[in-house]
């Protein structure tokens, strides 16, 4: 179900970033809203004026753009979504997401988001298949992200492999089934729960009163 949804569509800068315009239509089509966000290397494939006609909605593009901070703020852009996709998911965009850097907006409203995320992830076979690329994946999946793709195919630079981003009607399948499951993570929730088991059993080795050596289980931050 994706009819009155909200999409957040980051588009990484990739050479797949002009099948995110037609992504932006499909969505539409299927009754979703839209809202563009775009890094700085997205533009270099695509324009934000493209991306905004096709949306019929403003493009965002600068976290310190302070327009955008007065009408609405990073945090608020990430909590409107009701969903949040990254097409194409460039190798340094997984990177950033799997490390958790937050240097523009695109990687800013990632870390502030409690949404779910999808992913399209788009590049040359040889950074596909990279060791760092297969960390940041499993790191990511780990995380709850979810992906979609990348196809098998030839590519844009002329090699063959894993590596295409997939195509736009499987990336609108795998948004109407990510937005159908439960959207909010209760990361936070957990987090807090295991701290203060972690700051009970300290205080209870402090006293001698039962105290363990052993260290409190990590907590199952995975979405489901
Ligand atoms: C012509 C060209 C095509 C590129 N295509 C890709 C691509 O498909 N996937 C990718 O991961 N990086 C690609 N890159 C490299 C990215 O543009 C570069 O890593 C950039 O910093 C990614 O920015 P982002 O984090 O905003 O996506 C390409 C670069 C050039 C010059």
């Amino acid at each position: 179900m994706l009819a009155g949804k909200r999409i957040l569509l980051i588009i990484g800068g990739g050479i797949a970033a002009y099948k995110a315009l037609d992504l932006i239509r499909r969505l539409r089509d299927a009754g979703a809203g839209v809202t563009p966000v775009l890094t700085r290397a997205a533009t270099e494939f695509v324009t934000p004026l493209s991306a905004s006609a096709l949306a019929g909605e403003k493009v965002y593009q600068d976290l310190f753009d302070l327009t955008d901070e007065a009408e609405m703020g990073h945090i608020e852009l990430s909590r409107a979504a009701d969903l949040i996709v990254v097409a194409p998911a460039t190798a340094d965009l997984m990177a950033k997401m799997a490390q958790g850097h937050a240097d523009d907006l695109a990687s800013t409203l990632l870390m502030a988001t409690d949404k779910r995320v999808l992913i399209a992830p788009a590049m040359n076979v040889r950074m596909w298949e990279h060791p760092a690329t297969r960390r940041n994946l499993a790191t990511l999946q780990g995380d709850g992200i979810l992906t979609v793709g990348p196809d098998e195919g030839p590519m844009a630079c002329g090699e063959f492999g894993y590596g295409r981003m997939a195509e736009v009607p499987a990336i609108v399948a795998a948004a109407r089934a990510a937005s159908r499951q439960a959207a909010a993570v209760p990361i936070r929730g957990r987090v807090t729960r295991y701290i203060r088991s972690v700051a009970a059993a300290a205080a209870r080795a402090r006293s001698g009163r039962g105290g363990s050596r052993r260290p409190a289980p990590a907590p199952s931050i995975r979405r489901r």
